[in-house]
C-alpha cells in the first residue's frame, strides 16, 4: 500500500499543511529542528493512533493551540482508505475511518500499515528489555487487534494491582479478582508473543544471512517470564498466587509478561553480551526488515517504511542492502543531506524541503 496525501492542522510545528506523496520514495530534507520527524510522526499516527515518540498525545498539539487534526489518505491493493484523527486538548481523541467514527482504537488497526526505523531501533539488541517489549507490542498491535485489546486491558489491571499493593490493608479476595483478569489477558499476550517471535525468527534469519553473505546465523528467541504451556491461563493464575507473598513484600507485581524479553544469538553466541556493535546493528536491521516481510505475509499489503535519520547511521554495505531490499515499497526518508547512496534512489522519488514547519517542493 502507499500513502497518497496528508493534511496536518496545528500538529507540532505545522500550522496547516497539505501534501501529496510519491508512490515510491519521498525524501524529507532539512536542517535540524525544522519538522522532519514531526511529519513522520503525523504519518505514523494514522497506523496505530499513537506517536512513536511520546505516550502523551497532548504534546503533539501545536504550541498555543487547543486541537490538532491529521488526515491521511492511503491506497491499498484493492481500495482506498482514509483516516482522520482529531485531538482536542484535555477532551481526547476522535478517529474516523473512511468518514465513519470509530469507538475503539483497535478498530483503527488493519487500515494503514507503517513501520518506523530510527537510530534508536539500531540499539534494540543492547537496550533495556522494555524497548524490546515495546517493539513486540507495536508490531503485534499492528497485526492483531485482539492483541491490542488484551495488552491495554492487561496494563490497566496491572496498574490497579500495583497501586493496591502499595496500600496498607490488603484484602486477598480483591487480589484474586485482579489475578483472574491478569491471567486471562496475560495468557493471550504470552501465546501471541511466542507465535510472533517464532515467525519473525525464521524471516530475520534469512535476511541476516543475506546481509552477511551466509557468514552469520541469527536466532531470535522469546525469553518469557512465564512460559507458554498447557492450560496457560490457569498456570498464570497459579504463578501469581505463588508469588503473592513476594509481591506483598515488594509492593509490586513480580511475575507476568510485563517482565518478558527476547534474546538474539549469532552463531549460537549471545549478541547482547558478546556481539560486536556492528553485529548488534546488523541484527537490528534484519529484525526491522523481517517486520516488513511479516506484515506482507500476514496481510497481503506492503507496509510503508519511515526511515528517520537512519541512513547516516549505516555503513555503505548496509545502506546498499537496505535500499536494494526496499525497492518495491513506499519509503519516507528524512535526512539533513543527500549522500551518495541516496543519490541513486532519488530518480525514483520526490524531494521535499522542510523549513520551520513549511514544505517546499
Ligand atoms: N507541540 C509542538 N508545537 C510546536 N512546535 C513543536 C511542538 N513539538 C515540537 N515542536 C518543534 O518542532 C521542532 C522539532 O521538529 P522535529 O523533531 O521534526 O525536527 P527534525 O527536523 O526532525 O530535526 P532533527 O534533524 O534534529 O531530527 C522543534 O523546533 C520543536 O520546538
Ligand atoms: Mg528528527
Amino acid at each position: 500500500m502507499y500513502i497518497k496525501e496528508i493534511e496536518l492542522k496545528n500538529f507540532r510545528n505545522y500550522d496547516d499543511l497539505h501534501l501529496e506523496f510519491n508512490e515510491n520514495v519521498n525524501f524529507i530534507i532539512g536542517n535540524n529542528a525544522q519538522g522532519k520527524t514531526n511529519l513522520l510522526e503525523g504519518i505514523y499516527l494514522s497506523s496505530i493512533g499513537k506517536s512513536f515518540r511520546t505516550s502523551r498525545d497532548n504534546e503533539m498539539i501545536g504550541f498555543d493551540k487547543d486541537f490538532f487534526k491529521v488526515k491521511v489518505k492511503g491506497e491499498k491493493e484493492l481500495f482506498p482508505v482514509d483516516v482522520e484523527i482529531t485531538l482536542k486538548k484535555d477532551l481526547g481523541k476522535s478517529i474516523k475511518v473512511n468518514g465513519v467514527n470509530i469507538s475503539k482504537t483497535s478498530e483503527l488497526l488493519e487500515n494503514i500499515y507503517i513501520v518506523i526505523f530510527s537510530p534508536e531501533d539500531l540499539k534494540i539488541v543492547k537496550d533495556e528489555p522494555e524497548k524490546r517489549r515495546k517493539f513486540i507490542d507495536k508490531e503485534l498491535c499492528t497485526l492483531r487487534p485482539s492483541y491490542y485489546d488484551a495488552l491495554s486491558n492487561y496494563k490497566k489491571v496491572l496498574n490497579q494491582r500495583n497501586t493496591y499493593l502499595k496500600e496498607y490493608n490488603i484484602e486477598p479476595s480483591i487480589l484474586d479478582i485482579w489475578d483472574m483478569q491478569l491471567a486471562k489477558y496475560g495468557a493471550a499476550i504470552i501465546s501471541m508473543r511466542e507465535d510472533f517471535i517464532k515467525k519473525i525468527n525464521i524471516i530475520s534469519n534469512k535476511i541476516h544471512s543475506n546481509i552477511t553473505n551466509g557468514k552469520e546465523n541469527l536466532k531470535i528467541e522469546y525469553s518469557p517470564n512465564i512460559k507458554n504451556q498447557e492450560k496457560l491461563e490457569e498456570k498464570v493464575f497459579d504463578i501469581l498466587k505463588e508469588s503473592r507473598q513476594n509481591d506483598l513484600r515488594l509492593r509490586t507485581t513480580t511475575k507476568g509478561p510485563h517482565r518478558d524479553d527476547i534474546e538474539f544469538y549469532i552463531n549460537e553466541i549471545n549478541v547482547r553480551s558478546f556481539g560486536s556493535q556492528g553485529q548488534q546493528r546488523t541484527a537490528a536491521l534484519s529484525l526491522k526488515l523481517a517486520e516488513l516481510n511479516l506484515i506482507k505475509e500476514e496481510t497481503g499489503e506492503s507496509a510503508i517504511l519511515l526511515l528517520d535519520d537512519v541512513m547516516s547511521e549505516l555503513d555503505a554495505t548496509r545502506q546498499e542492502f537496505l535500499i536494494k531490499s526496499l525497492s518495491d515499497i513506499q519509503l519516507f526518508i528524512t535526512t539533513t543531506e543527500i549522500t551518495d547512496s541516496l543519490r541513486e534512489v532519488i530518480s525514483k522519488g520526490k524531494i521535499y524541503t522542510v523549513e520551520n514547519g513549511k514544505i517546499k517542493l
